[in-house]
């Protein structure tokens, strides 16, 4: 299990009202006892912070709001000793207009590092050189005043693109990942990998035919010729070789395309590519069983044969999972990534079921949200600060954090649940426990079963154990379809508090909205 811990909203310790690397080793001891493995930090180098990190200015340092290099070496040998790994966030697609190669790239057309980043002439009306358009809206060419010419940003302005067509630039980069991994780091999330080199000559994008004013600025476009080019598949393959030769890393890509495509992040054998590119499915999918089930069958169809599944449900990006699902349906949300094949990645807070936060206008910090409001994209709902107590500011921060806390801080955080244990902190324990225990969870077969309506159930299978998922996605009693011959030999949990499930029939039905991992056996 990767656990992903978004830094300024994680633990706060020296009462600047933002978390920082020191917070973060404050609570190890927590993310050990839940059952992680390995914990992915969204970004903490030097940043304007105009993205919040993910517009960097100095690759290979540590903005002085998280702390500095000699408490990041801290963190992770304090990490390392609770034998987890610490993956860190790999931004090649663009840097700040603040780093120092930005800044020698926009003094004039004729600095060494000008074609570091991608620069173009105006187009003959004097507009931009294409009709690309950022992802956070707007158009992706920015007007440079003293060089005359445009500059391309897939995000903000303040974000340009490298040039990933530029051997020099490759070299520094691919120094980047040895200055991390030298230090000892195991591996790195690597920051929207799709984008990172554009289509030779940067042709128009063709216009999206269904897209609605609902929709972002960004879908406008089919994103044909600025994403998913031949050569960044190359450039993925060299990440990957530099890991391999270091030995026991793990590269992750973040990927959005359809399963055919994104198939092929994971390489061929004899060229390996990304270990997992992300696969955000169950964030976009609908939420019933028959959906579900298909996109599951479809994505484990597509995985070449080598390749490992990992399944996501959450992220500073993505809406909460609690709020788009609703609470009770969240436990068996938490059932689902923990027992289907792959390796699962978790969000920060949605382990005690943060829902729906409102951020009143004069909050919102989101760069993206600010540009193309009232479409409902904001991410500062999934970036509120943890609450670990209810004493004052949720133990977060002793100040007023960058972001308001969950409205329910005082009974929703982690000293409460820890001690229930009808909670869904609770339930996360258990079911990473026993994925631990039971191999079947870890490596075994997979096998979607028939089930009645609105329940997704699956088998689990390795070496004589065979286990079975069933997940009610209804909140009516659903009846447990067993496989032919076969009965139940144990239950091994239940999505539903342990206090009404604990004495139940073997061969009882699924209570409304209850997930159920049995353990069969075959009858005689
Ligand atoms: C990724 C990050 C997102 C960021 C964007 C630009 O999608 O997850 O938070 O804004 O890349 O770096
Ligand atoms: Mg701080």
């Amino acid at each position: 299990m990767i656990y992903q811990i978004y830094p300024r909203s994680f633990q706060d310790s020296d009462a600047d009202g933002v978390g920082d690397l020191a917070g973060i080793e404050l609570r190890l001891d927590y993310l050990a006892g839940l059952g992680i493995d390995a914990i992915w930090l969204s970004p903490i180098y030097p940043s304007p912070m105009a993205d919040f990190g993910y517009d960097v200015a100095d690759f290979c340092g540590i903005d002085a709001m998280f702390g500095d290099l000699a408490g990041f070496d801290r963190l992770l040998a304090a990490v390392h000793n609770r034998g987890l790994r610490l993956l860190l966030d790999f931004v090649p697609n663009h840097s700040s207009d603040q780093h120092p190669w930005f800044v020698e790239s926009r003094g004039s057309r004729d600095n060494p590092k000008r074609d570091w980043y991608i620069w173009r002439d105006p187009a003959p009306d004097g507009g931009p050189p294409n009709n690309w358009i950022s992802d956070f809206g707007g158009s992706s060419w920015e007007w440079d005043e003293t060089t005359g010419q445009y500059y391309l940003h897939a995000f903000l302005a303040s974000q340009p693109d490298l040039n990933w067509r530029k051997p020099e630039l490759r070299e520094a980069m691919v120094t980047v990942l040895r200055f991390w991994l030298d230090r000892g780091v195991d591996g790195f999330r690597i920051d929207v990998l799709w984008h990172i080199i554009k289509a030779e000559g940067l042709p128009d994008n063709p216009i999206n035919t269904h897209w609605t004013p609902d929709c972002t600025q960004r879908d406008r476009l089919v994103q044909v010729y600025s994403t998913d080019q031949p050569e960044a598949h190359a450039i993925s393959a060299e990440f990957r070789a530099l890991a391999d030769r270091y030995g026991d890393r793990v590269l992750i890509g973040e990927i959005c395309l359809p399963n055919d495509r994104h198939a092929r992040w994971y390489g061929t054998p004899d060229r390996l590519q990304v270990h997992l590119p992300f696969n955000f499915q169950l964030i976009e999918n609908a939420w019933d069983a028959a959906s579900l089930r298909r996109m599951i069958a479809a994505y484990e169809a597509s995985l070449p044969a080598f390749g490992w599944p990992n399944w996501v449900i959450g992220s500073h990006d993505a809406p909460r999972i609690a709020a788009r699902i609703g609470e009770t349906q969240a436990r068996v949300a938490a059932m689902l990534l923990l027992t289907l094949r792959g390796t699962p990645t978790m969000y920060q807070g949605d382990e005690i079921g943060i829902g729906e936060v409102k951020i009143s206008p004069d909050r919102v910090r989101d760069p993206q949200d600010l540009r193309q409001p009232g479409l409902g994209i904001g991410r500062d709902r999934s970036r509120t600060p943890i609450p670990w107590n209810a004493s004052a500011y949720a133990g977060f921060s002793t100040v007023e954090p960058w972001l308001p806390l969950n409205e329910d801080w005082r009974e929703r955080n982690f000293e409460i649940q820890d001690r229930d244990s009808n909670s869904l902190l609770s339930l996360y324990r258990s079911l990473l426990a026993l994925r631990r225990s039971h191999d079947a969870l870890a490596i075994g077969d997979f096998k979607l079963v028939d089930a009645a309506e609105d329940v997704l159930a699956y088998q689990r299978r390795h070496a004589g154990e065979c286990l079975l998922i069933a997940l009610n996605l209804s909140d009516a009693m659903r009846t447990l379809m067993l496989p032919t011959d076969t009965c139940v030999e144990e239950v091994l949990a239940s999505t539903l508090p342990p206090s009404t499930w604990a004495l139940r029939p073997l061969d009882a039905a699924l209570a409304p909205n209850e997930g159920l991992l049995l353990r069969l056996k075959e009858k005689h």
